[in-house]
C-alpha cells in the first residue's frame, strides 16, 4: 500500500504534507512526491524516502501554497523511478493525482487515450487515471468534481485518489473505492489521508469516505457525493487514535515498541472480554451470531503472511478446544479454487490492516456461497471489518512496524476468546474454561517475564549473525509458531530462514543440515516435549547448532542444546503466545546487528493492498 496526503486550508502545505507523509512512510517507501499549487502547479518527485523528496525540495522555488497533495509509493505498475514516482499529471490542463490502488482496466483506457494523442511518459496505471480526467475535463465544463466522477465510472479496480488542478486553484476532490480515504476537518482547513494518523496532529475530527464517493473540498467547506454525482451525508466521528500510539517514544523503532508494548496490549486486547471467576468470555461482536457459532458445522480461517500463522494457531484451538472442523486457507489461493462452502460454515477472515487485498477477496469469496463472515481486524472502520457480518477488533493499537509482532498476539488472542466463547457453548466444561481464562489473564505478567531476557536473547542471537540459512521447529501448537519466527527472520534481516514442523525435517530438509546451521527448537513442555528432543538429537548428529525455546525450571534441555532461552510454564494451547516473543526479539537484533532499516525492510510494505 502507498500513502497519500492532501491539504487544502489557510497554512502553508509543504511542511504539513510531509510530515503527514512520513507518519504514513511505514506504508510504502520506494519514491515519494509532491504536488503544490502557488500560482501554477509545481510538482516534485524523488525515487527513496520522503528524506530524499525533502533534500530535493530544498534546492527548488515555488512549494509555497496552501494547496497541495503528496505520495509515498510501494511500487507495483513500473519501477522504483522518479518518472513513475506520484504525483502524476495529465498532458493539457495542470492536473495532478496521487493514487493508491490498482486500476486494473489501465491498459485499454491507455489505447484509447493514446488514440486521442496523449502521450504517457511512466509506466503507471495511475498515470491513465490522471490523463483520463484531463481528457474528459474540458467537455465537462472544465469542472475537476464532475470530470474526476466521469472517470471513476470508466474505471475498474481500487482507487483511493487526490486531484487537484492549475485551472481550479482553490478546489481539491478525492475519491475512494477499495482502499481507505479520510477527510480531516479542521479549522477552514482539512487534511485528507490514507491513513488517520497523519491527520491526529491537526484534528481528530473526520470521516471515512464509502466506496464510490467523491469529495469536493474548497475552503470553504466541502460536498460528498457518488460517483454518479448523487449526494452523500458522511459520518463525521471522533478519530480515536492518540499521538503517542504513532510515535516512537524513546524507542529507536517501532518494532521494538511493539514487542515491548504487548502486554499492555495484551491487557487492552482482553480487558471486558473475558471473566475466569464465571468461566466465561464475553464478545460484543459476536453476541448477535452467538447461535450460529454453537451449531457451525466447520471453520474456515483465512489470511495471509502472519496473520495466517495466527489463523493456523486458532485452527488448533478450535478443533482442539471447541470441537468444530477448522481449516486454514491462503487468502490468495482459496478465492481461486472452487472452495466447497457447506451450510454451517463460518468464514474468518484475520487481518492487522483489514486491507489485505487477498484476504477481502478470499472473504467475499466466501460470503458469495453463503457462509458466515466474521473478522478478526486491528484497524477500525478497515474494509474487512466492513464487509464481514460480525467480528471481534484486537485492540492492540496502531502497529507501525512492517513486521507484524503485537498484532500476530492480538490475532492469537483473539482467536483463543472466540474459541473459548464457541468451546463453552458446545461441550466444554466451565471448570476448564476458567483454567484457561486464569491462564489467560497471567500472559500479560508472563511476557513481562520474557522481554526482561531481552539482553541474553541479543547475545545469543548476534552468536549466530553471520550464518545464512537457519530452521525454525516446532509441533503442533507451536508448528505455527515456528512459522513465524522465520517470516520475522527473513522479513528484516534478509537471512534465509525455514519454518516447518520438527518432524517433517526428516523427511528431506534435514539434508540442509551442515556443521553450525542454526536450527531454533520451539521445545516448550507439552504432550510433543520428548518427541521434539529426538528431533533435536537428529540436527546436533549433523552438527546444527540447536537453540531451544523451552519451559522455565527445564533444566535438563540444556544438556541437549547449544542454547535455551526460557519462557514461564503455561497452558499448551496458550504457549504460543509466549514462544513467539523470543523470536521477535531474534529477529530484530539480527536485523539491527546486520545493519538493516528494522522498520522499513526492503521490497515490503505494511499493508499488501494489491491482488
Ligand atoms: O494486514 P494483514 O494482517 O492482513 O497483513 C497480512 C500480511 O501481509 C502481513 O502479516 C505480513 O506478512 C507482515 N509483513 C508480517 O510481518
Amino acid at each position: 500500500m502507498c500513502g497519500i496526503v492532501a491539504y487544502i486550508g489557510n497554512k502553508p502545505a509543504k511542511s504539513l504534507l510531509l510530515e503527514g507523509l512520513k507518519r504514513l512512510e511505514y506504508r510504502g517507501y520506494d519514491s515519494a512526491g509532491i504536488a503544490i499549487m502557488n500560482g501554477k502547479l509545481n510538482v516534485a518527485r524523488a525515487v527513496g524516502r520522503v528524506s530524499m523528496l525533502e533534500e530535493k525540495l530544498e534546492t527548488l522555488d515555488g512549494f509555497d501554497g496552501s494547496l497541495g497533495l503528496c505520495h509515498t509509493r510501494w511500487a507495483t505498475h513500473g519501477g522504483v523511478t522518479e518518472l513513475n514516482a506520484h504525483p502524476h499529471k495529465d498532458d493539457k490542463h495542470g492536473i495532478a493525482l496521487v493514487h493508491n490502488g490498482i486500476i486494473e482496466n489501465y491498459s485499454a483506457l491507455k489505447t484509447y487515450l493514446k488514440e486521442k494523442g496523449h502521450t504517457f511518459t511512466s509506466e503507471t496505471d495511475t498515470e491513465v487515471l490522471a490523463m483520463l480526467i484531463g481528457e474528459l475535463y474540458e467537455g465537462l465544463g472544465s469542472d475537476l468534481e464532475a470530470a474526476v466522477q466521469a472517470a471513476l465510472r470508466e474505471v475498474d479496480g481500487a482507487y483511493a485518489i487526490a486531484v487537484i488542478c492549475e485551472k481550479e486553484p482553490d478546489t481539491l476532490v478525492v475519491a475512494r473505492k477499495g482502499s481507505p480515504l479520510f477527510v480531516g476537518i479542521g479549522a477552514e482547513e482539512y487534511i485528507v489521508a490514507s491513513d488517520a494518523a497523519a491527520i491526529v496532529a491537526h484534528t481528530t475530527h473526520a470521516f471515512a469516505l464509502d466506496d464510490y464517493n467523491v469529495v469536493k473540498i474548497t475552503r470553504s467547506g466541502f460536498r460528498t457525493s457518488t460517483i454518479h454525482n448523487v449526494p452523500v451525508t458522511p459520518k463525521i466521528e471522533q478519530l480515536e487514535l492518540d499521538l503517542q500510539q504513532i510515535e516512537l517514544g524513546g524507542y529507536p523503532h517501532f518494532m521494538l515498541k511493539e514487542i515491548f508494548e504487548q502486554p499492555q496490549s495484551m491487557r487492552n486486547c482482553m480487558s471486558g472480554r473475558i471473566d475466569a471467576k464465571d468461566g466465561r468470555v464475553t464478545l460484543g461482536g459476536l453476541s448477535n451470531f452467538a447461535k450460529d457459532l454453537t451449531r457451525a458445522k466447520k471453520v474456515i480461517l483465512t489470511a495471509q503472511g502472519t496473520a495466517l500463522h495466527a489463523a493456523m494457531i486458532g485452527r488448533y484451538l478450535m478443533e482442539d478446544l471447541a470441537k468444530v472442523q477448522a481449516q486454514t486457507e491462503y487468502a490468495s489461493e482459496f478465492r481461486y479454487r472452487n472452495p466447497i462452502i457447506e451450510d454451517g460454515t463460518v468464514v474468518v477472515a484475520v487481518s492487522q490492516s483489514g486491507e489485505t487485498a487477498d484476504t477481502i477477496a478470499a472473504l467475499n469469496e466466501a460470503k458469495d456461497r453463503g457462509a458466515l463472515a466474521l473478522g478478526v481486524v486491528n484497524v477500525v472502520g478497515s474494509s474487512i471489518a466492513r464487509q464481514t457480518d460480525a467480528g471481534v477488533y484486537l485492540r492492540v493499537g496502531p502497529e507501525i512496524g512492517v513486521a507484524s509482532t503485537k498484532a500476530f498476539l492480538g490475532q492469537v488472542a483473539v482467536l483463543t476468546m472466540i474459541t473459548l466463547f464457541m468451546a463453552r457453548r458446545r461441550m466444554m466444561s466451565a471448570d476448564h474454561c476458567t483454567d484457561l481464562l486464569r491462564e489467560m489473564e497471567q500472559i500479560p505478567a508472563k511476557i513481562e517475564r520474557i522481554l526482561e531476557q531481552a539482553p541474553r536473547i541479543k547475545r545469543v542471537t548476534e552468536k549466530y549473525i553471520d550464518r545464512e540459512n537457519w530452521l525454525f521447529l516446532g509441533r503442533g501448537y507451536n508448528y505455527p509458531t515456528a512459522l513465524e519466527g522465520a517470516l520475522k527472520l527473513k522479513e528484516i534481516s534478509y537471512i534465509h530462514a525455514e519454518g516447518m514442523p520438527a518432524a517433517e525435517m526428516k523427511h528431506g530438509p534435514i539434508a540442509l543440515i551442515n556443521e553450525g546451521m542454526p536450527a531454533v527448537f520451539i521445545a516448550n513442555k507439552g504432550r510433543q516435549y520428548e518427541k521434539v528432543l529426538s528431533n533435536i538429537h537428529e540436527v546436533r548428529a549433523r552438527g546444527g547448532h540447536v537453540i531451544a525455546v523451552a519451559t522455565e525450571g527445564d533444566e535438563h534441555i540444556a544438556d541437549h542444546v547449544h542454547d535455551v532461552l526460557y519462557i514461564p510454564e503455561v497452558a499448551e494451547p496458550l504457549s504460543p503466545m509466549l514462544a513467539v516473543i523470543p523470536l521477535q526479539l531474534m529477529a530484530y537484533y539480527a536485523a539491527l546487528a546486520r545493519g538493516h532499516d528494522v522498520d522499513k525492510p526492503r521490497n515490503l510494505a505494511k499493508s499488501v493492498t494489491v491482488e
